[in-house]
């Protein structure tokens, strides 16, 4: 499936060597595609990007998050509450996939949201985070940073939160 997303994703031209049974490859978002390259083992993903001749964009650029910036903005802003991706205030509501899935916030663009409005006894974190109450009485977070929590929270979840070193 990861094969056939990857594939697909080559401006829909199906690779000759497309698996079988996978001859139509499943319309996949951007956004979706964006995922399953990120949770792919380098040295697999670069495997598959050889796989694909036609391929010519360089599909990691600008598609690797930047897990240390997104480590460093999680500390300063979200850990007191999340540490580990828990939740000290909710338990329900850990950073971990299967709340995130059950709670409906599973994808980067829910996350950010949530990130720049808050919810319930989360602040929100966005510049034009309203109302007032809700958000953050700290620093706000440039846009651009929260974009950059978001996919690194939706990555920590797909990885079950592995410890990031310094
Ligand atoms: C003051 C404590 C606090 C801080 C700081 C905080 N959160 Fe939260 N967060 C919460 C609480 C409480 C919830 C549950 C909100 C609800 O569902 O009503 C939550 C929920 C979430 C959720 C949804 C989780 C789920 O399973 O439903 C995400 C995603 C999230 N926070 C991301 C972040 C990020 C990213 C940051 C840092 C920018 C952050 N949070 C900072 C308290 C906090």
């Amino acid at each position: 499936m990861q094969l056939a997303s990857l594939i697909s994703s080559c401006n829909n031209y199906t690779h000759p060597l497309s698996i079988k049974g996978e001859q139509n490859p499943i319309a996949v978002k951007a956004e979706n595609l964006k995922f399953s390259f990120k949770s792919l083992a380098p040295p697999l993903m670069a495997a598959l990007v050889a796989l694909s001749p036609l391929c010519y964009t360089p599909v990691s650029n600008g598609q690797t998050i930047d897990i240390q910036r997104g480590g460093s903005l999680f500390r300063q802003a979200c850990i007191g509450c999340h540490d580990a991706g828990g939740n000290i205030i909710q338990p329900g509501a850990t950073l971990y996939m299967k709340d995130l899935q059950r709670n409906g916030v599973d994808t980067e663009e829910e996350i950010y949201r949530i990130t720049y409005y808050g919810k319930g006894r989360m602040p929100g974190f966005g510049s034009e985070c309203m109302p007032r109450g809700q958000c953050t009485f700290g620093a706000r977070l440039e846009d651009d940073d929260i974009k950059v929590l978001a996919e690194f929270v939706k990555m920590q979840a797909d990885q079950g939160w592995p410890t990031i070193q310094d």
